[in-house]
């Protein structure tokens, strides 16, 4: 894993957080993307304090724009992009007779069409070299 670059969205808490520390860890260089950028910078400066290489990004996923300037910055920044990590998410419970519609709204745009326009971007916007080893954990692999 060594020299691999890895975005990681939803990396503000959870497992994003916990994926984070881990392949830093490990000799990954880490991009941290999410919404709470206090939360980001915290845990950034954790992985500094133990050596590791690591960014943080403010996106929010729905908004596609966001997510092409984030894996253009990633791209800029370290010369390549090696793995994406598709863990931003909500998951929100309750019984389907409270009919929370609203809720229904946000998780199918951030649980379905943010990894949707996240292959987008990465489909269009990375160059050839950099696509080739792209592996999107939570949809499966693309090139
Ligand atoms: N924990 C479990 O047992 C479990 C089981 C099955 C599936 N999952 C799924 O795994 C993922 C992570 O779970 P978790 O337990 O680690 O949840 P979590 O602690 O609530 O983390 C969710 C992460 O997603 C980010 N996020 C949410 N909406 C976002 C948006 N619009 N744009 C950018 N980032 C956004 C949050 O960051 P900000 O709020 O800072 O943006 C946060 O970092 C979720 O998709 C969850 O549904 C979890």
């Amino acid at each position: 894993m060594n020299s691999k670059v890895a975005i990681i969205t939803g990396a503000s808490s959870g497992i994003g957080e916990a994926t984070a520390k881990l392949l830093a860890a490990r000799g990954v260089t880490v991009a941290l993307a999410a919404r709470r950028l206090d939360q980001l910078k915290r845990i950034a400066d954790v992985i500094k304090a133990a050596g590791g290489q690591v960014s943080v990004h403010q996106v929010d996923v729905i908004q596609q724009g966001q997510v092409e300037q984030l894996v253009a910055d990633v791209v800029k920044q370290r010369g390549r992009l090696d793995v994406m990590i598709n863990n931003a998410g909500l998951m929100a419970i309750a019984p389907l007779s409270l009919r929370k519609t609203e809720e229904w709204d946000r998780m199918i745009d951030i649980n379905i069409k943010g990894p949707s326009l996240r292959r987008r971007s990465g489909t269009t916007r990375l160059p050839e070299p950099a696509i080739r080893p792209l592996c999107e954990y939570r949809f499966g692999c693309w090139h």
